[in-house]
């Protein structure tokens, strides 16, 4: 069986559809929970997927170094390594090069750096960022691309783009023929329209299993991701997945579905759940707030997640201000499972032709506050 991208129906410019691909279906619009380090952290992959998830995101730049592809392949592959058999998605190594390791230098050829975790040495290019994603037996691999910090003048994005399309050819090049494996290309070109459109086109006419609009969520703000996204997602092709990458809060993802995206990533609902922020209908929850202390009610009374099955506020609090480890476990499960309900919401609100009370609804809860 291959790879293939199917709607079922559209509601204004958003879609919802079915990704299949030999390890199972990516149902759509689509929540990639993050699994950097081949976990999603205080989570068993079994309680992942019982939050709904289909597929999780993996990262080349932390897997190079730790444990290595090369002794993943020797075990067998990522999915048996950490016991997720469904689809993986790979981020091809240059956004979390930017962003963490030091003494980066990038040239025409790839990019050089010191490792964060022990200082070690290492170089990426289009051809190695692909050799990894196929030794750790990624489903969806990302092609290398780099992203500029924005502000940045339009200039500096003009290169850096016109880069990531060169690296976008050499990607495709190596990546090869792979049935059942997709490779995704990776637009870029900031907040500029025409550089948007200069970067889709050069993509369409590599041509790719799938596209990302990569570049955002980088400080700009969401009145300017949104004024992005109400043209960049119609330049990519209609018949094939469109994928933001590292979004969002929940409001960032109902107004990118809106705009046509179908899949999206980010740390926030497990990262947040470790810090002992809660995600729910009402907007964001902090536990450490003492108001919480003598509450014996759910998080959410309406959130079927164990945290809120079978914990008071009260106890989620406790476990928060003590630090206790599970504090981390069950607000990252409610967070994931919100994050998916929100998505089947959307489906299902596509699906009927009614997207428009949906995010009605949506944003009046919010604004009623939590309870
Ligand atoms: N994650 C968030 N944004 C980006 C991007 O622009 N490129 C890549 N490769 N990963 C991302
Ligand atoms: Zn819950």
């Amino acid at each position: 069986m291959s790879f293939s991208f199917s709607l079922n129906a559209t509601d204004g410019a958003a879609r919802t559809g079915v990704i299949s691909t030999p390890r199972g279906e990516i149902r759509t619009p689509a929540f990639m929970p993050v699994g950097t380090a081949a976990t999603v952290k205080a989570m068993m992959p079994e309680s992942v997927r019982q939050t709904g998830a289909d597929i999780l995101l993996g990262n080349t730049y932390h897997l190079m170094l730790r444990p290595s592809a090369e002794r993943i392949d020797r075990l067998g592959g990522l999915h048996k390594f950490m016991n997720w058999d469904r689809p993986i998605l790979t981020d091809s190594g240059g956004f979390q090069v930017m962003s963490l390791a030091s003494l980066r230098k990038l040239t025409e050829r790839g990019v050089t750096f010191k490792s964060h975790i022990d200082g070690s040495k290492h170089e990426i290019t289009p051809e190695r960022s692909m050799e990894i994603q196929k030794l750790l037996g990624s489903d969806i691999v990302m092609a290398f691309d780099e992203c500029p910090a924005l502000p940045a003048d339009r200039t500096r994005i003009a290169e850096s783009m016109r880069l990531s399309m060169r690296w976008a050819q050499r990607s495709r090049d190596a990546f090869g023929d792979r049935p059942g494996h997709a490779l995704f290309g990776i637009q870029q070109g900031g907040l500029e329209r025409d550089l948007r459109e200069e970067s889709a086109e050069a993509l369409k006419e590599i041509g790719f299993e799938g596209y990302a609009v990569g570049g955002l969520a980088v400080g700009e703000g969401q009145e300017a991701m949104f004024g992005c996204l109400d043209y960049a997602p119609a330049q990519l092709p209609e018949d094939k997945p469109r994928y933001l990458m590292g979004v969002g809060k929940p409001d960032d993802i109902v107004g990118a579905v809106k705009r046509g995206i179908d899949m999206m990533d980010c740390v926030l609902p497990s990262r947040s759940g470790r810090t002992g922020q809660a995600w729910t209908r009402r907007g964001q929850v902090n536990m450490r707030n003492a108001r919480h202390a003598d509450d014996p009610r759910p998080l959410d009374e309406a959130c079927g997640c164990p945290a809120c099955r079978n914990y008071s506020r009260a106890y989620l609090h406790h476990v928060v201000r003590s630090q206790e480890m599970i504090a981390g476990m069950l607000l990252t499960w409610h967070n994931l499972h919100y994050y998916q309900e929100l998505m089947g919401d959307m489906r299902a609100a596509i699906a009927a032709g009614d997207f428009a009370s949906f995010e009605t609804r949506f944003h009046a809860l919010r604004a009623e506050g939590d309870i």
